[in-house]
């Protein structure tokens, strides 16, 4: 990118900017190279602002999250990549509404209702995601819920720097899928239609959902959440279990043996031991089964 340009960004965000930021800084994987530019927008209108700008310039934009369930390649990204994080993260609770920032936490979201005494966001207790990232992948807790059933209006910036709302259903929202995926639009708002219950129900619900996750997921050690989709009626985790998977190694990646659709940092891992690793685990499944897993994990690169 031309120094002007850079200079001209500077200049014109009124948020967070800054250079060659390490994205392994940002990613619960703790792995990645440098992004070019790094912004964290002050407000949407900053966001409204930069997104027309990059448009016209041709500068190519990367969103991420709470880079939880991200792999962000060894050479980083080029261009801008914008994080809503410590910007467009307010929450509000209206009566049974809660409207919350793209960038805020899930996990804050989700006490701050029960706390209200309002129930529907149980399963996001323990779910370490920002409200847009776990918007666009539609998270979620099969047995449970998830984000499509208590989402009733979707605010994004488009790529042209355009504010446009989305009800519920114009979404596109299926098992970790939505709109989003497909399209250059950020989500900055999420409105939430929840349903009155007893507090101590609902704080009793995430204590099991936390407890539960504690007990069999490796939380300790850097992380993406699952890997994979789960196959329909199965559980990834398990099948790549029995076909022998647990303890696979590549660098410093390994499949967790606490759970087997998670691959650990052991400390020392890049992105690419960790991407060789997925795709060694995929063949596992191929040969062994015959099934095709889906990539539940983001993966960024360029
Ligand atoms: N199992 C094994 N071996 C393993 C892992 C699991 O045999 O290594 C068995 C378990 O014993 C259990 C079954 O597989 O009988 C299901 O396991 P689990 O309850 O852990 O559920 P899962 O389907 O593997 C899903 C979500 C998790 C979520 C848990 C909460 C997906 C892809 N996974 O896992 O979500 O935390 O339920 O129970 O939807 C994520 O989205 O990042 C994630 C980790």
């Amino acid at each position: 990118m031309k120094e002007s340009i850079k200079q001209e960004l500077t200049l014109k965000v009124k948020g967070k900017i800054s250079f060659e930021e390490p994205l392994k800084k940002h990613t619960s994987f703790q792995v990645g190279g440098a992004a070019e530019v790094f912004i964290i927008p002050q407000d949407v209108a900053d966001l409204q602002q930069l997104m027309g700008y990059l448009n016209k310039t041709g500068i190519n934009q990367t969103v991420i999250g709470n880079g939880t369930n991200l792999l962000i390649s060894d050479q980083g990204i080029s261009g801008v990549v914008i994080k809503l994080v410590g910007g467009i993260d307010e929450i509000e609770i209206k009566g049974q509404r809660l409207i919350a920032g793209g960038g805020a936490s899930l996990p804050v979201v989700a006490k701050q209702a029960a706390e209200a005494g309002l129930s529907g966001l149980e399963f996001a207790s323990g779910l370490p995601a920002t409200v847009g990232g776990a918007t666009v992948m539609n998270a979620g807790l099969k047995s449970l819920n998830d984000m499509s059933r208590i989402i009733d209006k979707v605010r994004v910036v488009s790529s042209t720097g355009k504010l446009q709302v989305f009800d519920s259903d114009e979404c596109s929202f299926g098992y970790r899928q939505s709109r989003f995926q497909r399209d250059d639009s950020i989500i900055v708002g999420v409105e939430m239609e929840l349903k009155p219950k007893d507090k101590e129900e609902i704080e009793a619900k995430m204590k099991e959902l936390i407890t539960n996750r504690k007990e069999n997921q490796p939380l300790k050690v850097p992380n993406a959440g699952c890997i994979f989709k789960n196959p329909v009626s199965d559980s990834a985790g398990r099948l790549i279990d029995e076909a022998g998977g647990k303890g696979m190694q590549i660098g410093g990646a390994e499949v967790s043996d606490k759970h087997a659709n998670f691959i650990i940092n052991k400390g020392n891992a890049t992105a690419q031991d960790i991407l060789d690793l997925i795709i060694e685990v995929e063949n596992l499944v191929k040969e062994k089964y015959g099934l095709e897993l889906e990539r539940e994990v983001q993966i960024l690169s360029g």
